[in-house]
């Protein structure tokens, strides 16, 4: 059980660190590229469609969960089945499964704290030259850089959730809204901006096919944290009168509304340097994008607008990115430090250390894994392919696990905590309260379309969706050579 101290302060907090943890990398680079190449409108279309039909249901899920049993996903798992094994063993994978996401994306954070530090330092000519991406993140400072995103973390996490999590976001994420807004009206007054959005907006609807569609749906699951303990955790956080409804509808609205408008900046940006990109040649890797494709970008830049100003831009630009990037980190970090702290009933300074450190260590592995270390680099053969220690992280456990436990969260949710305690859960706040303190206006109540909504998709067609994408990718991933 979690002591009445671990507790969001109030809906906005709860919201502001909820969407500090959806909001990440994927939002900035990797949507609109995605949408770009897959049939622009009819792509975003295809993502709110999924957005609302079915995230939406399955954070509604997590949330309750959490909210009811008070606990992080072990102990939620365990206690909504009665201490069954086997939802044990389903609790204790959706505990790996945020440590081991947690691993490789310590890694990425601390590269664009490095790119960071490096655009301040005057140096984003060095940065678009192709050859320096493979040797930063082989060189020596990345391990500075990890030091410094590790500090950061422990400070917030061991602050707690109001004082750390809730905190960070709510100082973090105003900013990074300015910031994007910013970014995308400046980028919008470049000639040809309008082209990128042409491309980003305009409907194709012949691009549709399986694998985009598939697409789609793992970039909506994966940006609204779903299927790491996140929400679950953070339920167990939120107050006991707080509509959940309302609440989960604004966390999804916010994320959305981020990755929209990131189209807006980033699609118009690469439109305006390279007027005739044809999208099909954009790169699928966020991380290429970012890392290699963008500082070329605001290199680009520099006979308009002068070296200054082109670095300032590339300074914001990296800025927001590490911002997504720490917020996001920290909630996937607290998914095992909760649990830590609550199944051994240690303080909260002892499970951050003990987490973080354990984070850390898999983080330099990681990192030696890009051709430092040979056998981390050459780490395991499958699907007749050669793969580096972070390649696997990412392909077991962000592309393969994650629908897995989403599917698990909807089995044990319905079919084992049952339908009643779900109801109650999404009741709540729906009545006008006699409290003084609650200034909300009371919520949607389990009679709402989406409460009614949310039991049968839980049900039936998502778990289905899941169990499909779940299967596909382990026969692509790992059995097709
Ligand atoms: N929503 C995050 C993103 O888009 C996903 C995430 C959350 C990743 C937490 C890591 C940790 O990047």
């Amino acid at each position: 059980m979690n002591s009445s101290g671990d507790r969001f302060s109030s809906k906005i907090g709860f919201v502001l660190a909820a969407a500090g943890s959806a909001v990440g990398i994927g939002n900035l680079v990797g949507f609109p590229v995605a949408a770009t190449k897959n049939g622009g409108g009819a792509f975003l279309l295809l993502y709110l469609f999924f957005v609302v039909a079915i995230c939406l249901p399955l954070m509604l899920a997590e949330l309750a969960l959490g909210r009811a049993t008070r606990s992080n996903p072990l102990g939620a798992y365990t206690q909504a089945s009665g201490g069954s094994v086997v939802w044990r063993a389903a609790g204790a994978l959706s505990l790996i499964t945020p440590f081991m996401i947690a691993v490789f994306y310590t890694v990425i954070t601390v590269w664009l704290l490095g790119y960071l530090a490096i655009v301040l330092g005057g140096g984003l000519a060095s940065l678009a030259d192709p050859a320096y991406f493979g040797e930063f993140i082989n060189g020596a400072s990345v391990f500075l850089f990890l030091a410094l995103v590790i500090g950061l973390v422990v400070l917030v996490l061991k602050a707690g959730v109001q004082d750390g999590i809730e905190r960070a976001s709510r100082t973090l994420m105003p900013v990074l809204f300015v910031m994007l807004l910013g970014l995308a009206a400046f980028v919008l007054t470049l000639p040809n901006a309008l082209q990128g959005l042409k491309f980003y907006l305009t409907p194709d609807f012949s691009r549709l096919n399986l694998q985009v569609v598939n697409g789609a749906l793992s970039q909506a699951f994966f940006s609204l944290s779903l299927g790491m303990g996140i929400l679950v955790t953070y339920g167990s956080y939120m107050r006991e009168r707080e509509n959940l409804q309302t609440s989960a509808s604004w966390v999804a609205g916010t994320d959305t509304a981020v990755a929209l408008t990131a189209g807006l900046m980033t699609i118009p940006a690469i439109f305006a340097i390279y007027p005739d990109t044809n999208p099909q040649t954009l790169s699928d890797s966020t991380v290429g994008l970012i890392f290699s494709f963008f500082p070329k970008i605001f290199m680009a830049l520099v006979p308009t607008t002068g070296y200054l100003l082109a670095s300032a831009l590339a300074f914001v630009f990296f800025s927001l990115a590490f911002i997504a990037a720490i917020t996001s980190l920290v909630s996937i970090i607290e998914v095992p430090v909760s649990a830590l702290k609550n199944e051994t009933r240690s303080n909260r300074p002892t499970s951050v250390l003990l987490v973080v450190g354990a984070v850390a260590s898999g983080a330099v592995l990681c990192a030696l894994s890009f051709g430092q270390t040979a056998a981390l680099t050459e780490f395991v053969q499958y699907g007749g392919q050669t793969k580096s220690l972070f390649d696997l992280l990412v392909d077991v456990f962000y592309e393969t696990i994650l629908p897995l436990n989403g599917l698990l969260i909807c089995l044990l949710v319905v079919w084992r905590w049952k339908r009643a305690n779900l109801t109650q859960q999404l009741q709540i706040g729906s009545q006008p309260t006699q409290s003084q303190e609650s200034t909300s206006p009371p919520g949607p109540g389990s009679n709402s379309f989406l409460a009614r909504y949310t039991h049968h998709a839980l049900a039936w067609w998502i778990p289905a969706i899941l169990g499909l994408v779940f299967t596909l990718t382990v026969y692509n991933k790992f059995l097709a050579a």
